[in-house]
């Protein structure tokens, strides 16, 4: 079985917590991608639902789909969120924003009563640090917060370690990769994180750092899909 069936399998595992009524959060990414397609049959099957997306794509890809898509307002209340994962740790912490969606990810996951992360199964790792931790920034002096960046990262165990401004894709001729809010990334290659609390609170408090890829307890369950079925976390 391919890595792409066990996002699939664990995309449909967790479209069937999706209820009518409910005001989704919808994630970003290629297990995210199965899970918009699953919806969308759904909906075309009668479910009835509004959801919120987490990136330009998703939007596009909801809107072809023909789910109802929302602009929330201060009355909004997200039922679930369900999002893809770079690497999910024992306790469901998580790396995200390979895909360079991190921060509307998070504003989304943070406001969401529940959140359900898919994933592969390969995306399962004791400790969170071997995929480049993505780190969302200011255009504005960036080079000054790579700065303050290096220097937490040496206050947490981390010194030394290679840390690169995230290309832009050649097919949209290179340069430096822009955020859907027109943001810079870095990726830090860790290897490992021994403390990801303390990492991110340390780079959050970085002025110009917007987000970090750390997603720490915002997942309430985990489903992996494998060559078998699924693997739950958290129910
Ligand atoms: C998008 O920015 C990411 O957070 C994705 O959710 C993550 O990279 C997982 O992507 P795949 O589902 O494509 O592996």
């Amino acid at each position: 079985m391919s890595t792409d069936d066990q996002k699939r399998r664990a995309a449909e595992a967790a479209a069937a917590y999706v209820k009518d009524g409910m005001l989704l959060g919808l994630g970003t990414g290629s297990t995210a991608a199965h899970l918009v397609n699953r919806i969308g049959e759904r909906v075309r099957a009668g479910l009835s639902v509004r959801a919120i997306p987490t990136s330009e794509e998703t939007r596009k890809q909801a809107q072809s789909e023909g789910i109802e898509l929302v602009e929330p307002d201060e009355s909004s209340r997200i039922d679930l969120v369900i999002d893809g994962a770079d690497e999910v740790d024992p306790s469901k912490q998580l790396i995200k924003g390979g895909g360079g969606a991190l921060l509307r990810e998070k504003i989304i996951a943070s406001a969401g009563a529940k959140m359900i992360v898919i994933a592969d199964i390969g995306k399962r790792v004791s400790q969170l640090g071997k995929f480049p931790l993505p780190v969302e920034l200011e255009r504005f002096s960036w080079p000054l917060t790579v700065q303050k960046i290096r220097a937490t990262l040496d206050k947490n165990g981390l010194e030394g370690v290679a840390l690169k401004l995230r290309p832009g894709p050649r097919d949209a001729g290179g340069g430096v990769f822009r955020s859907d809010g027109g943001n810079y990334i870095v990726d830090i290659n860790c290897s490992r994180i021994p403390d990801a609390r303390a990492l991110d609170l340390g780079l959050r408090a970085i002025p110009g750092v917007i987000e970090t890829g750390l997603f720490i307890d915002m997942a309430d369950i985990i489903i992996f899909g494998t060559d078998e079925g699924i693997e739950t976390i958290g129910v």
